[in-house]
């Protein structure tokens, strides 16, 4: 059996360690429920076709686009959003990384790109330039230049190899 673009259906997911619920169109996108239904303005809608990033959130650990993803197929998964990256008022080292950089301007992509690259540096703790730009190639910011963003990740990637040391 079928179902139509405004047929409504029960969804369920965990966000940022809390379950979200409710009844939705079947068309309805991860981007709107995040923002809409879970109250979760960080996260971003650009282009709202999968070019920018801006709306990039973690679907069980990986980056997906939220404006691409449709709520009910984040049913019973975990997601990330850029609320989860904070404790409370204080920044975590990628946020701190791109304040001290200069890594945003206006701050609209910041959120897809500070997921993109906490996925980045989840699963390689030390990326080379070279692979942080290709990440981050695809995701667009129109204020920044890039240059300031790799380097906050770079940044980040070296404060967070610091603190393994610290810890052996
Ligand atoms: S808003 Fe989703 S990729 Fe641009
Ligand atoms: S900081 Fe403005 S779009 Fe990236």
């Amino acid at each position: 059996m079928s179902t139509t673009p405004e047929e409504r259906l029960d969804v369920s997911m965990t966000i940022n360690g809390s379950r979200y619920r409710a009844t939705v169109e079947a068309r309805r996108t991860l981007a709107d429920f995040i923002r809409e239904d879970a109250q979760l303005p960080g996260t971003k809608l650009g282009c709202e076709h999968g070019v920018c990033g801006a709306c990039t959130v973690l679907l069980d650990d990986l980056p997906a686009r939220s404006c691409l993803t449709l709520a009910v197929q984040a049913e019973g998964r975990q997601i990330r959003t850029v609320e989860s990256l904070a404790d409370g008022q204080e920044l975590n080292h990628l946020q701190r990384a791109f304040r001290e950089q200069h890594g945003l301007q206006c701050g609209f992509c910041t959120a897809g790109f500070l997921m993109t690259a906490t996925a980045l540096l989840e699963e390689n703790a030390t990326p080379t330039r070279e692979e942080i730009v290709e990440t981050m190639s695809g995701s667009l910011c129109r204020c920044t230049g890039y240059q300031t963003i790799i380097s906050a990740i770079e940044q980040a990637a070296a404060e967070g190899q610091s603190d393994t040391e610290d810890d052996q």
